[in-house]
Parts: structure tokens; C-alpha cells; sequence
């Protein structure tokens, strides 16, 4: 397979949908953690507007991470630029990999201890929030290099399609 010379509208699409609700996961999880506690003490659920709010962005991350990923693996990605080093151009893909790995495990976890009342998935999906967070800061931070410092327009290639 030969890699397309852009990212298409929907996995651009696809890329910015999941990072804002991701993000917003991250930001307001403290909510379902109550809940959840709730649930554990008393076997009752309470679905306020945080919790089913938590439940439906993780469920979409979910998904979209799923279409993405098959539209990753049947029409791939742009090749690097060439502006990084061979050890930044590897450690993004790492870092790429891991991200479609926690889209898939970190919802599943999250509805293992919810509905299926797994309280070892309920660690683990604790467990992600930290390596969320450093990996996001990663991959913004390498965003960033390469548009103001390698100026080899990475960032505009998750701006606009040049294909559908
Ligand atoms: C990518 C999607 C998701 C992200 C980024 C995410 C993130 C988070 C975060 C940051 C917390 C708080 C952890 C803490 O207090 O340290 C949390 C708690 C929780 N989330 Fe999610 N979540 C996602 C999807 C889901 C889904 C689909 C469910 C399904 C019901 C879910 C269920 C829970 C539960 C039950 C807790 C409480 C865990 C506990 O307190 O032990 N999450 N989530
Ligand atoms: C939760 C947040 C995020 C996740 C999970 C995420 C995930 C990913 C993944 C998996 C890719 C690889 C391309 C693909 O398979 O579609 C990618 C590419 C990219 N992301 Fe993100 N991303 C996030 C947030 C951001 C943010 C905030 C920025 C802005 C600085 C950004 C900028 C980019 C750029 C410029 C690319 C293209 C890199 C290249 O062409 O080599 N991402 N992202």
C-alpha cells in the first residue's frame, strides 16, 4: 500500500473530535469517580448529566477510534515529513500507536467497571489518566516543534484535507 500524500476530511475530522472529547474526559472525570463510589457503596447508579456525559464522550471515543483506526489500516498516513530525526520521527509513531491503543482500552475499561462492576478495570482506567496526559503533552509539544522551529507545515496537514 502506498501512502496517500495527505490525511483525508475524515481522519482529520476523526483526529479533532476525539482530542476535544478526550481532553474533556480527562478534565471532568472527578464526577463519575463520585459516582462510581456511590455505585461500589450503595449498587445504586446515578446518571446525572457529568456521569452520562462521561459515558456517552468515552462510548464516541470509543467508536470513531475504531472507524479511524480502520481507516488507518486500509488507506494508511502521510509518509514523515523528512525535517525530524530518524529517533523524533520513531518515538511520534510510538506515541501514535499508544494513543490508538488507550482509544481502545480506556472506554472498555471504563464500561468493564461500570456495568460489569470489574473494580480491577476501574484501576486501570484510573491508571490512564497520567499516561494520557504526559503522551498528549508529548505529541503537542513535537506538534509544535515542528511548526514554529522545523517550519515543515506538520501541523497544517491536521488543518485542511487535500482529499476526500
Ligand atoms: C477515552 C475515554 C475516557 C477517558 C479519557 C476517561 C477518563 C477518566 C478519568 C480522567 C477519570 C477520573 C480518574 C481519577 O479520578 O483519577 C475517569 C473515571 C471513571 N470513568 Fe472514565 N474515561 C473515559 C471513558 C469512560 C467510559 C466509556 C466509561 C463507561 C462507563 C467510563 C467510566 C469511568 C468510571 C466508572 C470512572 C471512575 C473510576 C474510579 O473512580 O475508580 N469512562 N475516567
Ligand atoms: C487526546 C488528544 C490527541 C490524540 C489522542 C491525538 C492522536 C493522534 C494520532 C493517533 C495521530 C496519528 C495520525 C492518525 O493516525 O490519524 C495524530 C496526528 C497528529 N496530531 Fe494529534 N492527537 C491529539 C491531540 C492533538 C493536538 C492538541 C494537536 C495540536 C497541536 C495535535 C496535532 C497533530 C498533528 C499535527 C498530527 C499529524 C502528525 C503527522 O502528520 O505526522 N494532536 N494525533
Amino acid at each position: 500500500m502506498s501512502a496517500p500524500t495527505a490525511y483525508s476530511r475524515t481522519q482529520i475530522v476523526l483526529h479533532w473530535i476525539i482530542a476535544v472529547l478526550i481532553i474533556g474526559n480527562l478534565i471532568f472525570g472527578e464526577e463519575i469517580g463520585d459516582a462510581y463510589d456511590t455505585l461500589r457503596d450503595t449498587g445504586v447508579a446515578n446518571y446525572d448529566l457529568m456521569t452520562l456525559g462521561h459515558i456517552g464522550a468515552g462510548v464516541l471515543v470509543l467508536l470513531f477510534g475504531i472507524w479511524r483506526l480502520g481507516l488507518r489500516l486500509r488507506r494508511g498516513v502521510p509518509e514523515t515529513t523528512g525535517a525530524g530525526s530518524a529517533l523524533t520521527d520513531r518515538a511520534s509513531a510510538v506515541v501514535h500507536w499508544v494513543f490508538y491503543a488507550l482509544i481502545l482500552a480506556v472506554p472498555t475499561t471504563g464500561l468493564a467497571a461500570w456495568f460489569g462492576g470489574l473494580h480491577e478495570a476501574a484501576d486501570l482506567h484510573e491508571l490512564a489518566k497520567p499516561v494520557f496526559i504526559v503522551l498528549i503533552a508529548a505529541h503537542v509539544a513535537g506538534a509544535l516543534w515542528h511548526h514554529f522551529w522545523l517550519k515543515d507545515g506538520l501541523l497544517d496537514r491536521m488543518r485542511m484535507a487535500r482529499q476526500a
